[in-house]
């Protein structure tokens, strides 16, 4: 029997290099040897944006991502959490076995009662209850499904852990093994990609190339990374370039080390290594930025992707919600 994996993407924000390479792309991987679940987290994106627009054109966009990447609908079960509702009746169970305390230290809701008492607001200023009880949702989203793996960055290792502890307390309860214990898998060759500036790339940081970035805005931004002030004589040192770290996330052994050379022995401009990194960005990215373009002129079919996925999921789903409703005496 295969593992199951299991992973949520929230629909904020437009993909990156950053979600690609560290999310998308080793999900995608993950799917070859495991059954995949991956779903779209409608419902979390809505504790903190509550303009509906966005959240449509977000959950198409994301799809689109996904979609364009690679991701097989026949082969990888694909939906939204809105379209499987069995997940808020999992969540009401799940919410009478967790601790109000260990909701208080998850990273999240700390950091922003922290930040909020850090500028003399009230702690909660800012906090719904949806915030708060996030990670129940996300073990609802998880629990749900039997999942074996989650594969997340590792800011989310945390909730993972705290759906570990809320399944346990509820199979310690009844003395069962009804609900099945997943595990957060670090990102298959993960590593963190950085941004224009050199931090990060995170759209918190505003330093970002989109995954889809037409060519001259992939251009314009290439031109923009942040590069220090030697001269074309200068030999140059790679491993502190934020050039050259991106150009290694896309390019072969052979082409890094020419790259590599080239820095060391001096007589090439910064224009010049930025041109080799636009070029091979833009030669990998470009059969997906056609394909996204292409299946974003045709939002219908995204929207039926999700729908079939979200059907074959919900029957799942029913499955596992009458089991436990059994347990629990509510059947
Ligand atoms: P952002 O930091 O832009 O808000 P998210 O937190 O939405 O990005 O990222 C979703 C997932 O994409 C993360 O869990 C992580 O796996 C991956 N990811 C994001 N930024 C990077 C990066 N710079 N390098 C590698 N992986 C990243
Ligand atoms: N919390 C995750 C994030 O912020 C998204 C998410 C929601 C998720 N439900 C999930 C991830 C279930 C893995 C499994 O990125």
């Amino acid at each position: 029997m295969k593992k199951v994996a299991l992973t949520g993407i929230k629909p904020t924000g437009i993909p990156h290099i950053g979600n690609y390479l560290g999310a998308i792309q080793p999900a995608l991987k993950l799917s070859e040897s495991c059954e995949a679940r991956y779903f779209i987290a409608d419902y979390h994106a809505l504790n903190s944006t509550k303009d509906p627009a966005v959240i449509k054109r977000m959950t198409v966009e994301i799809a689109a991502a996904w979609l364009a990447c690679g991701l097989d609908p026949q082969k990888v079960l694909f939906y939204r959490q809105s379209g499987v509702p069995e997940t808020f009746e999992l969540l009401t169970i799940l919410l009478a076995f967790t601790p109000k305390g260990l909701m208080n230290r998850a990273h999240a809701y700390k950091a922003m009662i922290q930040a909020n008492a850090a500028s003399g607001k009230d702690p909660d200023e800012g906090v719904n209850m949806g915030l708060y009880t996030y990670p129940v949702l996300m073990a609802a989203d998880i629990l749900l499904f039997d999942t074996d793996y989650v594969p997340v960055g590792n800011d989310q290792f945390q909730h993972v852990e705290m759906a570990v502890d809320i399944a346990q307390s509820f199979n310690h309860i009844y003395a069962t093994q009804a609900i099945k214990l997943p595990q957060a898998v670090a990102q298959d060759n993960y590593k963190t990609v950085v941004g224009l500036d050199g931090r990060k790339m995170s759209k918190s940081y505003g330093n970002i190339i989109p995954l889809f970035a037409s060519e001259k805005q992939l251009r314009k931004l290439v031109m923009k990374i942040v590069t220090n002030s030697q001269s074309i004589a200068e030999p140059k040192d790679p491993d502190s370039c934020n050039v050259f770290a991106l150009y290694k996330c896309f390019a072969k052994e052979e082409q890094v080390e020419a790259l590599r050379e080239k820095y060391l022995a001096g007589g090439m401009g910064w224009g010049y290594a930025k041109q080799q990194l636009f070029e091979l960005m833009n030669e990998t990215l470009r059969p997906y930025r056609l394909r996204y373009e292409e299946l974003m002129q045709n939002q219908d079919y995204i929207y039926q992707v999700l729908a079939e996925g979200s059907q074959k999921a919900r029957a799942l789903a029913a499955q596992k919600i009458a089991s436990l409703r059994k347990i629990i005496g509510i059947d």
